[in-house]
């Protein structure tokens, strides 16, 4: 079974709050744990650098922001929970480029983050790209070459980045119909379920209301701030509707469903505000304390964030991005000059980008083998199989992604490396996966 690849990228902007907490970072930790599925977390660095021109600031929020998902819970695993600084992979400049090209502009103009700042700049009389940086132009299309780059089959955002997807699906597909199928197309995941959470005057919990509750505020702070949300006038004694109580609502948000429905007796009783806000402050207390202190352990030790950081993306590097780039650039036509199909007159058409595919024969002593070819490029042999069954489960292993190159039935084609035979397995695999998928679909089935 193949994992599905969950991505989620996080632009780093100061210290969360407890919406933040309770709509993105807690789903999103629970999340990683579910079997079947491999995530990505990345700080959007360079998707940061668009707004934030100091910096210390920016060097500060990626700590930030880094030790508050750790602290809330994250478990890093290479291979399972991978977590890199989008800045650590300087081939998404690179994939962004390549992207650049198959974008079109018109679609680029129609962002809304862009046709906003245009309306903003109209409405003040000024020239409609006044202060808008390229960067912000292209903000899109970096965003497509973080999820293009590791293949991912759902992108966890909330509304306001469906758009964004969205060209990534576009730029994607555009790329697969020139050059062959190298992206899988993702899909959003909007999170309908979960709590929009109140702030302290009722409204959603934002920093653009000035109503937040921070993730990490201490044990007074926070007492203080849950003993300032607004409430209404209903007196100790007389009963209090649970509905529309942003103090009941908060609680919930934090509380087992037990503690919740004995909270909701509490208030048909008559629970007093302060004795209701005591209980919520406590509540919330009880699970930020450690979360609390280990963010502030993290904060204290930057080098142990920073080492894990590297880690996680020396590996995907080499093991992911490398390889893909070198496909991705062969395909677009950027290779050596000694590769097939660079003798002017024998370029191939655009649409023939060659897929690799399993070749099996039966050789001149009876016995059968099979190749691993790619367009007149052999990248396998291996002989002597006593019959096209055996043959046929080992190439259906070597599908499943046990590829050994150390196995000495396998025959490696002139000048071809092991990363190139694991590349065309994964391009099969992917292949593979959306060929199941798309039957599913067909079947009625339910996506994934
Ligand atoms: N644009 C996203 C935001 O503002 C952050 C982001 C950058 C992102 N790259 C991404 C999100 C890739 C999902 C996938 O929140």
């Amino acid at each position: 079974m193949h994992p599905t690849r969950v991505l989620t990228g996080i632009k780093p902007s100061g210290t969360p709050h407890l919406g933040n907490y309770v709509g993105a970072i807690r789903p999103a930790v629970v999340a990683s744990r579910e079997p079947g599925i491999e995530s990505y977390f990345f700080l959007a660095d360079y998707h940061a650098l668009i707004s934030v021109v100091e910096p210390a600031r920016l060097q500060d929020a990626t700590l930030q922001i880094a030790a508050s998902w750790l602290a809330a819970g994250l478990e890093p695993e290479p291979g399972k929970v991978w977590f890199y600084r989008q800045s650590d992979l300087p081939e998404t400049t690179e994939l962004t480029w390549l992207l650049s090209c198959v974008a079109g502009k018109g679609l680029l103009n129609r962002a809304h983050a862009y046709k906003a700042a245009n309306d903003r700049n109209r409405e003040s009389g000024a020239d409609e790209d006044a202060g808008v940086s390229a960067g912000l132009y292209m903000y899109p299309v970096l965003m497509a070459a973080d999820i293009l780059l590791f293949n991912a089959h759902r992108v966890p955002v909330g509304r306001d980045q469906i758009q964004h997807i969205e060209m990534a699906r576009d730029f994607g597909q555009r790329f697969n119909h020139l050059y062959g199928e190298h992206f899988t197309l993702p899909d959003a995941q909007i999170e309908e379920h979960v709590a929009t959470l109140p702030g302290l005057d009722g409204r959603k919990m934002s920093k653009s209301y000035d109503n937040v509750i921070p993730l990490f505020a201490p044990r007074e702070q926070l007492r203080k701030l849950v003993f300032s949300m607004v409430t209404d006038s209903r007196a100790p004694g007389e009963p209090k509707d649970t509905a529309g109580s942003h103090v009941f609502e908060l609680y919930q948000a934090f509380a087992t469903p037990a503690e919740t429905e004995a909270m909701r007796k509490d208030f048909a009783d008559g629970i007093a505000w302060s004795a209701a806000k005591e209980a919520l402050f406590e509540r919330l207390d009880l699970e930020l304390v450690s979360v609390r202190e280990r963010y502030q352990a993290l904060v204290a030790e930057p080098a142990r964030i920073e080492a894990l950081l590297q880690e996680h993306a020396s590996r995907l590097r080499e093991e992911r991005v490398a390889p893909l780039l070198r496909e991705l650039r062969s395909a677009v036509g950027l290779r050596p000059l000694t590769a097939g199909g660079a003798m002017p007159g024998t370029a191939r058409p655009v649409r023939a980008a060659a897929q690799p595919v399993f070749k099996q024969y039966r050789e001149d002593d009876g016995r059968f083998g099979f190749k691993l070819v790619e367009g007149d490029r052999t990248l396998l042999v291996a002989e002597g199989f006593a019959s096209p069954k055996e043959a046929g489960q080992f190439i259906a292993s070597l599908r499943g992604g046990r590829y050994d190159a150390d196995d000495a039935r396998l025959q490696r084609g002139e000048g071809v490396e092991a990363e190139d035979i694991r590349t065309a397995l994964a391009t099969m695999a992917e292949a593979d996966a959306r060929k199941a998928k798309a039957r599913a679909g067909a079947a009625g089935g339910q996506d994934a």
